[in-house]
């Protein structure tokens, strides 16, 4: 009797619930093959919704159907436009929806016309994944979704499908996830893992974003690091984290804390001792170098939220002495206009712009929809910039790569002269005020490497024999003499409108390295030198590098001059006259003729050194000296005669395994043959940078042994070679 109770119960219970379950609604899957019910605007998506991937695109997964939208449809990754759904009200707790495409994408749900949820697809990829948005709070309201594709150039597509409101989230993603908190102390820190994908993160006061937004690599189970966000200007009251999305099983939101100060490990491991390092967080290209009021200017290509490329920002230092740098705030922030790329700082003596006498005025690419030349000014000896209102003084139709102005007033003409990197040419525009631009020419087709895209142009009027030669460096990426990145230069004459390059065997090279890219010169430098500094490392592998939290260092300051090489003009490198200032002790080794190998040791403890040597090859037709450590790791140096090549081995030079592109093969420079060759190596604790016959052969590679090297082995075969005053000076 009592069971026949309990049954019936059950039973009872079971229809109750049944009848208040609501059950999903669709709001559209395109399954109809057409955009009805949708008002499309632009090219992006098409005629029609798609049956997968639209010509070459890859292979596109996990959409529902047959049918989905695909903005690629219109014409690949160019085309722009968005879908707004015909409005609806919502009836349900959440909006579930399939998500994919690029991050610069988005879906949004409009209240009034109003975005009031937003998704961006939560990694670039062509599979599509649940996304939810929980609208409980919205219930009741009419509202539409649109699909916005407002991207061109790479990854310039979204992909949606299957549209549906539910009392359940189907998604293991927490879409729009907001954390509230009240600001009790200057920072919030949020933890980051450098292999996790970036998700857009914002901070709200009272529901309007305070700043451009970041993207930041979450961590959502263990942090590599922490990130700072400043919030100090919100003090004793509520803000919003917003969070484009976060896994539902994310431990972010207990380990997100206050702080009044950020404690990092400063000295971490691979941290240089003097050569140039951001505080903390990515670096890559030096920007803005410019002398003014006796400080050295560098600005950087700077990640405030991460040890890996992105939110590109202008970081600062300066110095007075290029020894010892101080570090400043970030000098230029993203704005609407796009993150901070690379480009150059002037002093307008003259007053051209009206910004001031004497202002130093940074010309820089605004990365947004499409790259334009953006300046901004400072009267306060760059502590603080004002962006132009009219900003961008710059665009182009045609180029989808248009950035890296370096700018120098032309004597001659006077007027400014930008060169600027177009494609796979150099453009250069001329003005009388920094803000009117005039093409006058390009150069560049069918001249020189283009094995990739070129980058940070610097156009430089040098002195040879009491004549002025110009020359003209460009950085390229890929297709450097090593692979990947580095810079390659052209000798000639310009005429304030038309560089004209000397006949030479192009492509010539400043660096035969893996690691300095993207160097130019510094503006105003006293004495009219041409100071130079790059950035050390490849984009082959620069997110990889094993350093924490800061990544890349810059290489030393090098003055760059003309020569005669035997054969033609060349530019060569060498370590800017400071670096001899830093000289601390000074240490001889013993000559030593060598006929085999022979190993003696280092005589300094630590990683900050100068070598100085001269070697003879007498007989000898390959020698050597390595750097070796205890561990038996080493970089080895060979001078290769029979082949005429410089090689750098570093595939045991301790931790090469964090990318196959490190190590891969030897780093080959040509060498001619000669009786006698001088060598300066600059040795710190990540980096070895080799200037060999003054400055003629360069090459600069990066290492990261688990110890200080310790002694130096010399090798020879074919004969004897002998090596000769041996000097090693401590940097500091
Ligand atoms: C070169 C570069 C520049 C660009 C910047 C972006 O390394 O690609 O062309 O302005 O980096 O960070």
């Amino acid at each position: 009797m009592r069971t026949g109770y309990y049954i019936m119960y059950v039973c009872l219970l079971a229809v109750i619930l049944s009848g208040c379950r609501r059950g999903d609604i669709t709001i559209a899957d395109f399954e109809g093959g057409t955009y009805e019910g949708w008002a499309v605007e632009g090219e992006a998506f098409g005629a029609a919704p798609s049956h997968g991937a639209e010509g070459v695109q890859n292979e596109v997964t996990g959409f529902d159907g047959r049918y989905l939208a695909n903005s690629f449809a219109g014409g690949g990754d160019d085309p722009t436009g968005t879908l707004t759904s015909d409005e609806f009200s919502i009836r349900r707790r959440h909006i579930n929806f399939l998500l994919g495409g690029g991050t610069g994408c988005r879906a949004e749900l409009l209240v009034d016309g109003v975005p009031v949820r937003t998704a961006r697809p939560h990694t670039d990829g062509e599979a599509l994944v649940m996304r939810s948005w929980d609208v409980t709070e919205l219930e009741g309201s009419r509202a539409r979704i649109r699909i916005v594709d407002d991207r061109r150039g790479g990854w310039g597509h979204i992909l949606a499908d299957r549209f549906e409101m539910s009392d359940r989230s189907k998604s293991d993603i927490l879409a729009d996830y907001r954390l509230d908190i009240t600001v009790g102390k200057d920072l919030v820190l949020i933890p980051v893992e450098d292999s996790a994908p970036p998700v857009r993160v914002d901070i709200l006061h009272d529901g309007i974003a305070v700043g451009p937004g970041m993207d930041i690599r979450l961590a959502h189970g263990d942090a590599d690091y922490y990130v700072p966000v400043d919030v100090s200007a919100c003090k004793g009251e509520g803000v919003t984290l917003r969070f484009d999305y976060i896994p539902k099983n994310s431990s972010l939101p207990e380990k997100i804390v206050q702080a009044d100060a950020h404690d990092f490990d400063y000295s971490e491991r691979f941290r240089p001792n003097y050569h140039f390092s951001p505080r903390r967080g990515w670096m890559n290209d030096p920007n803005g170098m410019v002398y003014h009021h006796g400080e050295y200017h560098l600005f950087f290509q700077h990640n405030p939220y991460g040890s890996t490329w992105g939110n590109m920002t202008w970081g600062h230092a300066v110095s007075k002495d290029l020894r010892r740098w101080e570090y400043l705030p970030d000098a230029i922030l993203p704005d609407t206009l796009g993150t901070i790329f690379s480009g150059s700082a002037v002093v307008d003596k003259d007053n051209t712009a009206g910004f001031g006498h004497g202002a130093i005025v940074a010309v820089y690419t605004s990365e947004g929809k499409r790259q334009t030349q953006c300046i901004a000014y400072s009267l306060d000896n760059g502590r603080t910039f004002t962006k132009y209102e009219g900003n961008p003084v710059l665009s182009s139709d045609i180029y989808s790569d248009f950035r890296d102005p370096k700018v120098r007033w032309h004597e001659a003409s006077s007027r400014w002269i930008m060169s600027l990197a177009a494609g796979q040419v150099i453009g250069f525009y001329s003005s009388p005020d920094l803000k009117e631009w005039t093409l006058e020419s390009e150069f560049g087709r069918e001249i020189g490497s283009h094995g990739g895209v070129w980058e940070c142009p610097d156009l430089i009027p040098m002195d040879y024999n009491g004549k002025t030669k110009w020359v003209l460096l460009v950085s390229i990426n890929p297709g450097g003499p090593n692979g990947g990145s580095a810079t390659q230069y052209f000798i000639g004459d310009f005429d304030g409108r038309i560089f004209t390059a000397d006949d030479l065997p192009y492509p010539l090279w400043l660096d035969y390295g893996r690691d300095n890219y993207a160097g130019v010169t510094w503006s105003d430098a006293p004495g009219g030198r041409n100071i130079f500094i790059g950035w050390m490392n490849n984009w082959d592998y620069a997110n990889e590098v094993p350093t924490l939290n800061f990544r890349s260092s810059m290489t030393v300051p090098r003055e760059l001059s003309l020569i005669h090489n035997g054969s033609h003009l060349a530019v060569v490198s060498n370590p800017a006259s400071e670096l001899l200032k830093m000289r601390g002790r000074s240490t001889p080794l013993p000559d030593t003729k060598v006929s085999g190998g022979k190993r003696i040791n280092l005589a300094v403890n630590g990683s900050g050194y100068e070598m100085e040597m001269e070697i003879f090859p007498a007989g000898a037709d390959t020698f050597s000296f390595s750097l070796v450590n205890t561990k038996e790791e080493r970089i080895d140096f060979e001078f290769n005669l029979r082949e005429g090549k410089l090689l750098v081995d570093r595939s045991k030079s301790g931790d090469c395994s964090f990318s196959p592109s490190f190590a891969g093969r030897p780093i080959e420079a040509p060498l001619v043959r000669k009786d006698i060759y001088n060598v300066r190596l600059v040795v710190d604790t990540c980096s070895t940078e080799l200037f060999v016959n003054d400055g003629q052969t360069v090459t600069t590679n990066t290492v990261y042994p688990s110890e200080p090297w310790s002694e130096i082995e010399f090798t020879s075969a074919g004969g004897s070679a002998t090596f000769k005053n041996i000097l090693i000076h401590t940097l500091k």
